[in-house]
């Protein structure tokens, strides 16, 4: 899978990291905040949006749907939206880019809407997996046409009229088949109850409580919880500020770590438990990460954070905490690989179905460059090299934003170069990435 015209990019080790690293909003939390703006009654303004490829093609889709969406300075946008179930049918195909967050809870918050969609996306979004999100939302009267039996895009979606509520247990480990259920059940008569058996990110429950539904969740006493919505909801707009992205973070905070010499501040930080996972493990690594001033911002816990140089040790990672850090294996390895000792990385299935096969992208780019690994099933084993990493390779990003900005880092410490083969799906989640990276003294070439 590649870009049509890639742009490659060097790393290469230089002087210490230093400075301030403002990162953009968090995705997860922008995609949610114009999805229930655009289906609320009046106004949303927002602040902290993430600017980035993903958000405008949700942005975009939002407004074939009927909603009012404005970009009124950077990061601020207000949006109008239609009211529950007065979406109506876009009249051309819905791009949606790189994005599986964005077209996959768009896909729920259409589905008990009458009418029809068509979602297609770039060739990393149509090699991705549809089902796990369209055949569960059979259950509300939802059909589909998609291609083969993962229902892969280009599909499309025939939204049901008068649904009812369900009662379904989640079996996939993913806030996005979650979030997309959720949404449907927005306009679906009666109380939907789906139980979660692993607890995955939660921002649609928060917000959604935010903007007016009525939503319980329920722990249970084997661990999971189950999350009850009442349908027909209104939901009612309101301000909406996004905290910065922890899954973004995670580069510079990774790269202070390995630089020698390195001192980053990481303010306003998003610690929501369930995407603390990395922080979690890096300290367990006996990384140097410091968090103050925890404080709530947009009904979400924050924090600064501050990190240096550290020598790290390898851990055990249990797969229990894979949600809480799904994101950020790619640059857990390279974090492992300068290591000293074994670092285990354990139940990474869902790390296959990402923007690209992201196990396979990091073993590859893991041996590109030297670094002593073995993949065991689903399990990531990284043998570190004590602050010592060979580099020199150049790695395949498969259209991945993530598995681009995890070499870049190790290319930063490497005793050679790392080159990645292509830097524009950065863009898709992080576009000021090599700018704020050069500020605090990247070398980037
Ligand atoms: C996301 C959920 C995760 C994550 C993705 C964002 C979300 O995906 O990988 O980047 O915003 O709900 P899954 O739900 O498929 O695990």
């Amino acid at each position: 899978m590649h870009n049509a015209n890639p742009l490659p990019l060097t790393a290469r080790a230089g002087r210490p990291l230093t400075g301030t690293a403002q990162v953009p909003g968090d995705k997860s939390i922008s995609q949610r905040a114009l999805i229930l703006g655009a289906l609320a009654v009046g106004e949303t303004r927002i602040s902290g949006l993430l600017e980035s490829g993903d958000v405008h093609s949700t942005a975009q889709a939002l407004r074939g749907f009927g909603a009012d969406l404005v970009q009124e300075g950077p990061g601020r946008w207000r949006v109008r939206g239609t009211g529950v179930g007065r979406w109506r049918a876009p009249a051309a195909e819905l791009d949606f880019g790189n994005s599986g967050t964005g077209s996959r809870l768009v896909m729920g918050a259409m589905a008990t809407t009458p009418i029809t969609a068509v979602f297609t996306g770039d060739a990393s979004l149509r090699s991705r997996p549809m089902a796990r999100v369209v055949a569960p939302l059979e259950a509300f009267g939802v059909t589909y046409e998609g291609q083969g039996p993962q229902a892969r895009m280009p599909l499309t979606l025939h939204g049901a009229g008068n649904a009812k509520a369900i009662e379904t247990t989640i079996t996939v480990a993913s806030a996005q088949v979650k979030s997309a259920l959720l949404l449907a059940a927005l306009n679906a008569s009666g109380v939907t109850r789906l139980t979660q058996t692993t607890l995955t990110r939660d921002h649609s429950e928060k917000m959604l409580a935010a903007f007016g539904a009525q939503i319980t969740v329920t722990p249970l006493a084997g661990g999971g919880e189950t999350i009850a919505v009442q349908g027909p909801a209104s939901l009612t707009g309101c301000a909406v500020e996004v905290p910065r992205d922890p899954s973004s973070a995670a580069f510079p905070l990774v790269a202070a770590l390995i630089v020698p010499g390195s001192v980053l501040e990481l303010p306003a930080i998003l610690l929501n438990p369930r995407r603390a996972g990395l922080i979690e493990t890096l300290l367990e690594m006996g990384a140097d990460i410091t968090i103050t001033n925890r404080r709530t911002s947009g009904g979400e816990e924050i924090g600064d954070l501050m990190a240096r140089h550290s020598a790290l040790k390898g851990v055990e990672v249990p797969p229990e905490r894979a949600p809480a850090m799904i994101d950020e294996y790619p640059i857990l390895a390279v974090a492992a690989a300068f290591a000293s000792g074994t670092t285990a990385m354990r139940g990474l299935e869902e790390l296959r179905v990402k923007e690209s096969d992201r196990l396979d992208a990091v073993a590859q780019g893991l041996k590109a460059n030297g670094v002593d690994y073995a993949i065991a099933g689903d399990d990531l084993i990284v043998r570190g090299g004590a602050g010592e990493v060979a580099g020199g390779g150049t790695v395949a990003t498969h259209m991945d934003h993530r598995i681009a900005m995890s070499f870049l880092t190790m290319g930063l410490a490497a005793r050679k170069p790392v080159t990645v083969d292509d830097v524009t799906m950065i863009a898709t989640s992080f576009p000021d990435y090599q700018d704020l990276m050069r500020g605090l003294g990247a070398d980037f070439a």
